[in-house]
């Protein structure tokens, strides 16, 4: 995947947000953005509510776990979202409306799925519930390697959403063989079409781990002052090994095809596909040990926001639009060192900070003061 020149970079930047209905706000309107804007309030005030009311612009679900009518008003039916903002280097304009389904708008066109704004809005957030990342199982790590992925590459999308089915159809030939409806050799049209999405699938996101870390690893010594070092591998659930070379789709591919083999009676027994993508493991390490299980809360948060960092200027090189920062809660628990080295790395990026106490924040550029 090609890298933009720091040239054909131009920065998204949002303007304006008016919401009605949404969580606990009947209508809020807020306007003259600067490149730092702090939401301040005391517990419950709905600073959260603001920077997952900017998240959903990016057309993903939200970093709660919510359903779409959660994010309606308590006693209302429905609720309504504008979002005016600059991407591309040209002025558009989002509308997202929730009843019993949500429905999206970009420049007054409705698209036919919310998930359609992908790629307009570019944002990356940093909320308590990206924790997950570090301290959650396995899965959380691969949703954050194909959330991103998906951001970068509309190829990718595609790949995914193939290999999705086609594990599932897998599995249930599998089921098919273990009730004697069909004989090994019949998966064999499966086991070629899986081979061939998973072999893209885990190159992709092998590459994607070498990119964070080159990335990662540099942000990580900075917050950490070159105390321990961060590891990120890919661990492509082929054994469980994690390769240090790069090597080609079609060696995966030859790879895959061979655990294929030597697990098939185990597979037929289970009744499900045990190799591929689904079981891969991104390993996060801090000098050498499991992140997740050997780091203290202050490491296991540098490594999310190394991780974020990274992820901001990865967005960054391949799509060509600098995103937005959504830090919610991240600032304030920090030392003032680590939040300058955090802002340092967003220098370029428009961001949304809340906290409770604004003037503990110290940033010394002009800054928009939302107090709710
Ligand atoms: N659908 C809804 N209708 C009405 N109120 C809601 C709805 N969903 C959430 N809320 C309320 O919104 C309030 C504000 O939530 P939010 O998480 O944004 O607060 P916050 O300012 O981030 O607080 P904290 O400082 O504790 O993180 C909460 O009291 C919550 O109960
Ligand atoms: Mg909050």
């Amino acid at each position: 995947m090609r890298n933009y020149s720091e040239a054909e970079r131009t920065a998204v930047r949002a303007e304006k947000l008016k919401i009605k209905d949404f969580r606990s706000f009947e209508s809020l309107e807020l306007e003259g953005f600067e490149r730092v804007n702090v939401i301040c309030g005391e517990n419950g005030t709905g600073k959260t509510n603001i920077i997952e009311s900017i998240w959903l612009f990016t057309g993903g679900k939200s970093f709660r776990p919510a359903k779409d009518n959660d994010f309606i008003r308590y006693g209302q039916k429905k609720n309504e979202l504008n979002l005016w903002f600059e991407a591309g280097g040209r002025k558009q304009e989002a509308r997202i409306e929730t009843d019993e389904k949500k429905h999206a708008w970009l420049n007054d066109i409705l698209l036919k799925s919310p998930i359609e704004l992908a790629g307009n809005l570019c944002c990356v957030a940093f909320t308590p519930s990206h924790m997950e990342i570090v301290k959650g199982a396995p899965e959380s790590r691969r949703r954050f390697m194909d959330t991103l992925l998906c951001q970068m590459s509309s190829e990718y999308i595609i790949t995914l959403r193939r290999f999705k089915r086609i594990l599932l159809q897998r599995n249930a030939a599998l089921k098919q063989v273990f009730d004697g409806m069909m004989s090994g050799d019949e998966l064999s049209p499966w086991n070629e079409a899986f081979i061939e999405c998973a072999a893209r699938v885990a190159a992709a996101r092998e590459e994607l781990c070498r990119e964070l870390y080159s990335c990662a690893k540099d942000c990580y010594s900075q917050l950490s002052g070159g105390k321990e070092q961060l590891g990120i591998r890919y661990c492509g659930g082929i054994s469980g090994v994690a390769r240090e070379e790069a090597v080609s789709t079609e060696k995966i591919k030859e790879q895959l095809l061979e655990e294929l083999v030597r697990n098939h009676e185990r597979e037929v027994r289970c009744k499900t596909t045990l190799v591929g993508p689904h079981r891969a493991e991104m390993q996060l390490t801090l000098a050498g040990k499991e992140a997740k299980l050997f780091g203290s809360q202050g490491q296991q948060r540098s490594c999310v926001l190394a991780l974020k960092m990274a992820e901001a200027k990865l967005l960054e090189m391949k799509t060509g639009h600098i995103p937005i920062v959504l830090l919610d809660d991240v600032l304030s628990e920090l030392d003032s060192r680590r939040r300058s080295v955090v802002l340092n790395s967003f220098e370029n990026n428009q961001v949304f900070i809340t906290c409770c106490d604004a003037d503990r924040l110290n940033i010394t550029e002009k800054v928009n003061t939302i107090a709710l």
